[in-house]
């Protein structure tokens, strides 16, 4: 691995069975109890197996699912923000008890994985959402999908028989693979970025604040589930391509997809996202303004206050902090409030919400929220959306 920065927990997972370990493994598996699963599930397990998790080899046990809830750390003390379980419906707990391995079933049917059955064990969703997502209610999306789940997890190790078909599978490169492309570019310092949304003048302006100071930017998108209401992921992808070709030195940029569902657990998501993006081999991470949340959940800058729980050495990943930025019309540039001195008056500042409303409606947001050309990209993007 050269000097690349180390994978969280020492080692990059890879539990994705090729060969003819794959053919016995896919044929023993037939007989194992089948489980299908959701796509959050198929998303996780595909993390797991391609070492995005590391160091997870497997879905949760009952004492490191404890200790990431209560503690944000694995049981032996490892930074770790958001249980990945496995949850089993209730009626199937004696078949499964019973069994020594599960087959993992994707939505069409076929099986995708193996998990070694180590624990089957309960929890409570309730308490799960209060330290988690710190809320109990419904009305969060990531809460609201936990509430949907059986309290029944399965704890144990997996190995992946196949690989889920995503949306841009041509962007979608596992850690092995950016590790790889980053050496060979000869970045030494890489600041990642996440995100569900498309790449407003903000976004521009905190990755490029970035860049200045490292060698290389990896745009990270999420292209696993979101809720409904955010910008659908192909809509998104046409919108990076495009803002790229017209803005960002090719050489200096390389996007990646990020398979992992969306949780909007804001600061345990960010940590998470912090984590990951490591294991792909990035030595820095920014995270902005309400990283990750929803609604009025987090504080503006809970995501960054979070990681003073940890310190450098356990996060490995440095992570950037920048403030709430925009466009102000009397800087005439983007600034944030650390680097403006005007009100409010003078800045252009839109909710996600009304400018998601504004494209499903035909209107462009100003140029100084939004690239005309990823505007344009999004409006046409929408209009071609059933119900829209
Ligand atoms: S999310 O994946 O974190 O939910 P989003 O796309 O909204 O996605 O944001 C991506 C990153 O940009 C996050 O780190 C977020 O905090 C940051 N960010 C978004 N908008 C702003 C803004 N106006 N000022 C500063 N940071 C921002």
């Amino acid at each position: 691995m050269g000097d690349l920065i180390a994978p969280h927990g020492g080692v990059l997972v890879n539990r994705v069975l090729t060969g003819e370990e794959k053919q016995v493994w896919l044929n023993r598996a037939e007989h194992f109890p089948k489980l299908p699963v959701s796509n959050r599930t198929v998303s996780d397990l595909f993390c797991i197996a391609t070492g995005v998790f590391s160091p997870l080899t497997g879905f949760l046990k009952e004492k490191d699912y404890r200790s990431v809830c209560e503690t944000m750390r694995l049981s032996d003390g490892t930074v770790w923000s958001i249980p990945v379980t496995l949850p089993v419906p209730e009626e199937r707990e004696k078949e499964i008890a019973g069994a020594e391995y599960v087959s993992l079933l994707d939505e069409e049917q076929n099986i995708i994985a193996v998990v070694q059955v180590e624990e089957l064990y309960r929890v409570d969703l309730r308490e799960e959402a209060r330290l988690v997502y710190k809320t109990e209610e419904e009305a969060h999306p990531g809460v609201r999908y936990l509430y949907s789940q059986s309290p029944l997890n399965l704890g144990g190790d997996i190995w992946l028989l196949k690989r889920p078909a995503y949306p841009f599978e041509d962007r979608l490169f596992d850690p092995a693979e950016t590790r790889e492309i980053f050496q060979k570019r000869g970045w030494k310092k890489v600041v990642g970025f996440q995100t569900r949304n498309p790449v407003h003048r903000a976004h521009e302006y905190i990755q490029k604040s970035a860049l200045e100071t490292v060698d290389g930017l990896f745009l990270h998108p999420l292209v696993g589930q979101t809720k409904t209401d955010d910008i659908p992921v192909d809509v998104r992808m046409k919108s990076y391509e495009v803002i790229l070709k017209h803005y960002y030195p090719e050489n200096r940029v390389f996007l990646g997809a990020y398979p992992a569902a969306m949780r909007y657990a804001g600061p345990r998501e960010a940590v998470l996202h912090a984590l990951v993006r490591k294991n792909y081999g990035c030595t820095h991470f920014i995270v902005g303004r309400d990283h990750a949340g929803v609604g009025d959940y987090y504080g503006t800058y809970d995501a960054q206050k979070i990681f003073s729980h940890f310190t450098a050495e356990e996060l490995g990943i440095t992570p950037l902090f920048f403030e709430h930025s925009f466009y102000c019309k009397k800087c005439a540039g983007m600034a944030s409030y650390k680097t403006c001195p005007h009100d409010d008056e003078h800045h252009v500042i839109l909710s996600g919400t009304k400018v998601r409303k504004m494209l499903s409606e035909g209107i462009a947001p100003p140029p100084e929220f939004s690239r005309p050309e990823v505007v344009e990209v999004l409006i046409e993007g929408l209009r071609n959306k059933v119900g829209v």
